[in-house]
């Protein structure tokens, strides 16, 4: 076996742990539920991690026959539909997941023991698969009810210094966007590499917080999705506890209310390209790669010394962009997950960037491109203000 195909079987050995970790979240009885109507029932997710790597690795690049075809298209693909068509199938559409298990367990013991004959590609597809569903399936998980969950530890809550928010400079100048050839791997829709000139603007220094955002729903609009008021009181609701609305937290809103407040402020949301720009010297925050559930203050990372750039570009909240999901000059879709980036470039996707507190660090690579639809209200995804 290559060093390279050691270290890409425990990288994906870690994100199944990751993602065994995950499932061992939700209590036996509750696997049937689908906490988001948008998407499938939770078993389907369990199923689906293991047929995605065996219907490219196993099936594909193995040329394996099949031992259970109908889980293998089960279990092949997730769902995004449009507004109001929602899925309509029945629990009792589902198999168990004793079944399930046993099938998991076959995928994963052809794998591995022949892992040192899978293309290196392939093993970076199935990790980085993974670990993006490791962030989505919290999503799903976060909008169960507590009582369906098992709740790890208590997860403590960050306390935030003041702090003041405020706008930084940024000259104009070359923003370098996308991946260089064969510089390392990345999905299909972060080639080509390319420049773009940005005219200067200013950014917040920090990303917007729910006590800012409690202006505008105090001023009479939409209370963010993940907010949730009793007795007049304000309250976030939380992976695994609802706790008093955190001020100095990030707001977790849909593209609609971040543009919303942006011009209610007479500013505006940035460009994919701006967003490149401000972040190239900027370190990553240290709510990154599933250490927490939950956010952090916007000022956590500062360094108390004062540093003048704007924080936490990467990690503790995507970042919305006012940039349409669509492809980069020279894409090409890549050959055997064709629909990975491609049926997304409908103009109804916009680009988040950065990353949250359960986006794993490898995904955090700054080539790394994210999109939902922009009314989508269950993504860790905050914002920042621009000025022009
Ligand atoms: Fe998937």
């Amino acid at each position: 076996m290559t060093p390279d195909h050691r270290d890409l079987g425990r990288a994906l050995e870690s994100a199944r742990e990751e993602t065994d970790r995950l499932f061992g979240l939700v209590r036996p009885d509750s696997f049937y539920e689908r906490p988001i109507p948008e998407r499938h029932r939770i078993l389907f997710y369990v199923g689906h991690l293991e047929a995605f790597d065996w219907n490219l690795i196993g099936r594909y690049a193995l040329d394996v026959p099949s031992f259970h075809a109908a889980f293998d298209q089960l279990f092949a693909f997730g769902i995004d539909p449009p507004p109001g068509r929602l899925p309509e199938d029945k629990p009792s559409d589902w198999p168990s997941i004793a079944e399930l298990d046993r099938y998991n367990q076959r995928v994963r013991d052809e794998i591995d023991n022949r892992l040192d004959e899978v293309p290196t590609q392939l093993l970076h597809v199935a990790i980085e698969h993974r670990l993006m569903h490791a962030e989505t399936f919290a999503y799903i998980l976060h909008n169960m009810p507590h009582e369906r969950k098992v709740a790890p530890v208590s997860d403590t809550h960050a306390a935030g210094r003041e702090h003041s928010s405020r706008m930084i400079d940024i000259p104009a100048g070359a923003a370098r966007l996308g991946l260089a050839g064969e510089e390392t791997f990345g999905w299909d829709n972060e080639f080509q590499a390319h420049s773009v000139e940005v005219p200067a603007f200013s950014l917040g220094k920090y990303k917007v917080t729910n006590g800012e955002y409690l202006e505008l729903v105090r001023a009479g609009a939409y209370a963010p999705f993940f907010w949730i008021e009793r007795g007049g009181r304000w309250f976030y609701r939380g992976m695994f506890s609802e706790i008093p609305l955190p001020l100095d937290w990030p707001v977790y809103v849909t593209h609609g209310q971040a543009a919303e407040f942006a011009k209610w402020r007479g500013m505006r949301l940035p460009t994919e390209a701006e967003f490149h720009r401000a972040a190239s010297h900027a370190a990553p925050s240290a709510n990154l790669d599933f250490r927490r559930w939950e956010p952090a203050p916007v000022n956590a990372d500062d360094r108390g010394n004062g540093a003048d750039g704007p924080v936490q570009l990467t990690g503790n909240g995507w970042e919305w962009t006012s940039t349409l999901f669509a492809p980069f000059p020279g894409f090409q879709p890549f050959p055997l997950y064709k629909n990975y980036s491609q049926p997304f470039f409908d103009g109804q996707h916009f680009v988040l960037k950065g990353g949250s507190p359960r986006t794993a660090a490898r995904l955090a690579r700054p080539s790394f491109r994210n999109w939902f639809r922009p009314q989508y209200p269950y993504v860790y995804a905050a914002f920042r203000l621009v000025e022009s």
